[in-house]
């Protein structure tokens, strides 16, 4: 049993007929019901031959006529073409019966006939049995309304995929009930001049041929033994739209111009029923039979040609008008069964490849094997068979999933066609498109979505075109509107849609699949998704999708992995299977990702919650977005925003209960942890603290309150004065300690003592980080990643700061280093960024400056790659304050200025650190002599800081000031060390204060 279930139905592109008998409702009246059903009888049956000659499907019977489907169940690439023929036979044939019925009792009927193609979905659709419906069926039905008797309508998407190989009229646009637009009819008229894709694009002007130097030396190379009467039989395989028949006529045109004669005859895909079609053509075309030529003239020049070649031919003359259709009556064909016709034949033929009078050499084309009637096919092999020694060269060609016969006969040559290369693509676009600056990248995107498939290629320039993307003639376009979405074109659909259809159900099953699953899918995964893991046929349905060429091995061990050969393929793959389908493949996608990779959940979090969104399980989205984003967490703080964002949507989607409303908060609450990292507009931050709040307060979630506190107080110091980030800090501490949860109280704790630090309250900091690490104890993960991602490494960081500020540097690096060790080992890289930034600090102080300079640029590589802006400002602001006391002040002026840029870009303002940044941007412009701009910035800083009562920067600052001024020349120089001075005394600075003193001194000195 299939875990994702059977289909009920499919997307498919597909031609629809309508056909019905007119005339027969008025007629019904006064006739013989019994003589009446008869005739409508015999006009069915004429209609539905018609239908099934071409390998269509009746849908139904509507009373007065039938519905009939091309391209379904089975696809057929050319389920327009085939359809126009069944029309064509059916105006035929029903013509003739009601010629008939008029002569003989004077009753009138006629047919009508609506044909359309575009998308339907067709399957087993209620009890009705295989059906199409949709839009397009309704436009068919329309058609048929609208034809006149006699007549069959298109539509302008039927009109589009057979217009060449049909003759067309134009009708205009007709108003039709249900289409939005008007509808552009045309009637069919006959079948049109073009038998291949090949005429029709030479009909429309060859694109130039590019590449392909090789495959042609090689063919040049057979040719050259089959004048030197050795011989030679070549087979070019390649997928639809390769180039083959290009590559034979272009090869077939260069043998002409040596002088040498080619004869061409193809499969046709709506052929394969009726014998020698091919064959046919071939003699003809050798005999030089033009369309028109009377009998008399056809029969002289099969005589004429085939007795100059060997005159032993003359006994098989009889045979040879018969198959041209110019029976001699004088010299009529003994009766003979149809195997012994058949016999004959071949044998004619293989006497004309061998007639030993003949000395030119000649080259035979048969395209399309895969199409061949089954007696063209053993004819061939025998042809192939006799060219052995012989001046003929035989070039062959079919697509992969058909194999000849004859394949491992010693003298035949196989060709395995690939696709263009990136430069030949290039080429053809120049050609196709032109070389406006407008192109530059479409070729590189044109390429990787056809994979180099010249066909496809060129249809999407004209898919393009036609969407009016490009502008202008061919080979001079200009690209007007960027190309995000190109739509696959209906041609190219068709085409790879049909090629899907034929594979057998299992391999069917397995490519849809994949398509949903991934770019690459695992053997063991595809196997659980599709519900064939274990079934018997799973290994051969695999193998066929392989030789198949639609999907290739990228990897066998451990396991056998498989990717798309072509993008396009899986496209299409996809698009086939309704939505319904797909979603359930999606959801048994994720639940597979769950099962088989139990130790990598984290890491593919993200990707199986995509999967369940797909699938349509909100609920199990939501869980595993939020697992992801707690893995991305501060290691990724981009990706985690963007995967929180999405929790509070899907959970905004969901039925409100106590997970999903935990999960509204939680996102929520997230984002904001994570918009003083990465920075957050300022009323989105606004809203999501009110939502939160609102959530968070109704539900009664102590927990989420207490963080709340934290983050909306904390964040940026500068929204607030520090009283208030204060009264914050502690009102979370209040409602953690209420909520009971020891990792809270611990990430609470630490996360506010932030506010200490930049208040320069180090006696209640250190008291803070005291506490942190009493209350984790031996755990080192308490309260791990809640906000900060170790708050035990935190704490001893806290810690160095304190002894640094009291002037205890040893002790200072110690605690520093032991916060660096808990920090790797329990995985907070952020954590670890700002203590390297500090100890950088503290080394530089103690005079290593090298090792100081070394250690902080090193930070800045690292911190760089978490992405987080505000961690990366303080790698900067690290950066330079070891800059700064070697004397590099450029440099040092250049990192802070980084990271101001840096920090207001994405934050829309300074922050807290704004005024220790300006400290140093101070002290840099100090350095270059650069002292009035000193005296400005030092200047804003102290203000700030004194505004916002972040104290921490202020005694530098006010240093800064006061040296500024003496440089400058400027009062207030004193003033400002002395406050300085007190504010250091104040908090406990001895470090800063030394450095006052000794400035205060040297200032004192100069005086
Ligand atoms: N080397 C080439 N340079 C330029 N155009 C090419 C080249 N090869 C193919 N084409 C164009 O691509 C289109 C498809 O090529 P072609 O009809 O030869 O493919 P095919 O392999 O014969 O496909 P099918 O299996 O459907 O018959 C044609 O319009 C052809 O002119
Ligand atoms: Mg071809």
């Amino acid at each position: 049993m299939s875990e994702v279930g059977q289909p009920e139905g499919e997307r498919k592109q597909v031609t629809v007929l309508f056909a019905d008998v007119q005339g027969s409702m008025d007629l019904a009246e006064g006739r013989d019901p019994e003589q009446w059903h008869a005739i409508m009888q015999r006009f069915f049956g004429l209609l539905a031959d018609a239908v099934h000659r071409f390998e269509g499907t009746v849908d139904k019977f509507t009373g007065d006529g039938i519905m009939a489907v091309f391209g379904a169940p089975v696809a057929h690439e050319d389920h327009a073409q085939r359809a126009c023929y069944a029309a064509l036979a059916m105006l035929d044939e029903v013509g003739e019966y009601a010629a008939e019925l008029r002569r003989r009792d004077g009753l009138n009927f006629s047919t009508r006939i609506g044909i359309n193609s575009g998308e339907v979905v067709a399957g087993e659709i209620g009890e009705g049995g295989y059906t199409a419906v949709g839009h397009t069926v309704g436009l068919a039905q329309r058609m048929e309304a609208l034809a006149e008797p006699g007549r069959a309508y298109l539509t302008e998407a039927a009109a589009e995929l057979t217009r060449g190989y049909m003759e067309l009229g134009d009708l205009g646009e007709f108003e039709i009930k249900g289409a939005s637009r008007p509808v552009r009819v045309f009637e069919l008229a006959g079948v049109g001049s073009a038998r291949s894709r090949l005429d029709l694009s030479r009909e429309r002007g060859f694109s130039r041929f590019v590449g392909r130097e090789e495959e042609m030396a090689a063919l040049e190379e057979a040719l050259d033994r089959a004048v030197r009467g050795e011989g030679a039989a070549v087979g070019i395989v390649a997928e639809p739209g390769t180039g083959k028949s290009r590559l034979a006529y272009e090869f077939g045109e260069r043998a002409r111009r040596r002088g040498i004669e080619v004869f061409e005859c193809q499969g046709q895909a709506h052929g394969r029923d009726i014998p020698f079609m091919p064959v046919l053509q071939m003699l003809r075309s050798y005999f030089g039979i033009a369309d028109g030529d009377p009998e008399r003239i056809v029969r002289e020049k099969i005589a004429g040609r085939a007795l100059l070649l060997d005159s032993a031919l003359a006994e098989d003359l009889p045979l040879l008008f018969e198959f041209l259709g110019v029976p001699d009556p004088d010299r009529p064909l003994p009766q003979l069964s149809a195997e012994a016709r058949q016999r004959a034949l071949r044998g004619v033929v293989c006497k004309l490849v061998r007639a030993p009078n003949r000395r030119e050499p000649i080259v035979t084309v048969v395209e399309d094997l895969h199409w061949m009637d089954d007696a063209s096919e053993v004819l061939l092999r025998e042809l192939v068979g006799s060219v052995g020694a012989t001046k003929t060269m035989v070039l062959v060609n079919h697509r992969p999933e058909y194999e000849p016969a004859w394949r491992r006969a010693s003298h035949y040559r196989e060709i395995q066609l690939a696709p263009l290369e990136l430069d030949d693509t290039r080429a053809l676009l120049d050609d196709l498109a032109g070389e406006d600056p407008s192109l530059d990248g479409l070729a590189d995107l044109i390429h990787e979505r056809t994979a180099g498939n010249p066909f496809f290629i060129e249809e999407f320039v004209r898919e393009l075109v036609e969407s009016a993307h490009l502008e202008g003639a061919r080979g001079a376009h200009r690209l007007v509107r960027p190309v995000e979405d190109i739509r696959v074109p209906a041609t190219v659909q068709t085409v790879l849609a049909a090629r899907i259809d034929r594979l057998g159900p299992a391999a069917k099953q397995l490519l849809q699949a994949a398509s949903v699953m991934d770019e690459e899918v695992s053997e063991r995964a595809l196997g659980l998704v599709s519900g064939l893991a274990g079934e018997e046929h799973y290994d051969a349905a695999l193998c066929e999708l392989t030789d198949g060429g639609f999907l290739v091995e990228t990897e066998i061990y451990p396991e056998r992995v498989f990717a798309f050969r072509h993008p396009l393929t899986r496209e299409v793959a996809y698009g086939t299977q309704l939505a319904e389908q797909r979603a359930l493949t999606h959801a048994a996608t994720a639940r597979a990702l769950i099962k088989l990779e139990p130790d990598r959940r984290d890491e593919l979090a993200a990707l199986i919650a995509s999967h369940f969104e797909q699938g349509r399980e909100m609920l199990e989205a939501a869980r595993w977005f939020a697992r992801a984003a707690h893995w991305a967490g501060h290691s990724q703080p981009r990706d985690a925003l963007r995967l929180w964002r999405k929790v509070t949507a899907l959970a905004g989607e969901l039925e409100e209960d106590r997970e999903t409303l935990m999960l509204s908060v939680a996102s929520r609450l997230q984002q904001l942890d994570f918009a003083w990292r990465l920075g957050m507009e300022r009323g989105e931050e606004a809203r999501l603290e009110a939502e939160a709040e609102e959530l968070a307060s109704r539900v009664g979630d102590v927990r989420s309150l207490s963080l709340l506190r934290l983050l909306n107080s904390g964040r940026p110091g500068l929204v607030r004065q520090m009283d208030a980030w204060v009264a914050g800090v502690e009102e979370a501490n209040r409602l953690a300690e209420e909520s009971g949860e020891d990792g809270l109280r611990v990430a609470v704790r630490a996360a506010g003592a932030y506010a200490y630090m930049c208040g320069a309250d180090f006696e209640r900091l250190d008291r803070t980080a005291g506490e942190v690490l009493a209350l984790a104890g031996e755990d080192p993960a308490a309260g791990a990643g809640i906000v900060i991602g170790c708050p035990v490494a935190w704490a001893h960081m806290c810690k160095g700061v304190v002894y640094r500020e009291r002037g205890r540097p040893e002790e200072a690096v110690r605690e520093y280093e032991a916060a660096i060790r808990i920090a790797g080992e329990q995985g907070d890289p952020e954590t670890a960024s700002w203590t390297r930034g500090n100890l950088a600090g503290v080394i530089a102080e103690q005079g290593s400056l090298e090792a100081a300079l070394a250690l902080a640029r090193r930070n800045c590589e690292l911190t760089e790659r978490l992405g987080d802006v505000f961690s990366r400002t303080l790698a900067l602001y690290s950066l330079c304050y070891v800059q700064l006391l070697g004397g590099q002040y450029a440099e040092a002026l250049d990192s802070i200025e980084r990271a101001e840029r840096l920090y207001r870009e994405a934050m829309g303002g300074g922050g807290e650190v704004q005024a220790a940044r300006g400290v140093l941007r101070a002290e840099a412009l100090l350095g270059l002599g650069r002292v009035e701009e000193a005296v400005e910035v030092a200047e804003q800083a102290t203000d700030m800081a004194r505004a916002h009562g972040i104290r921490w920067p202020l005694p530098r600052a006010l240093l800064a000031l006061g040296r500024a001024r003496t440089a400058a020349g400027l009062d207030g120089a004193t003033e400002a060390l002395e406050e300085a001075a007190r504010v250091a005394a104040e908090t406990g600075a001895a470090a800063t204060l030394e450095a006052i003193e000794a400035a205060r001194e040297t200032i004192g000195a100069a005086r």
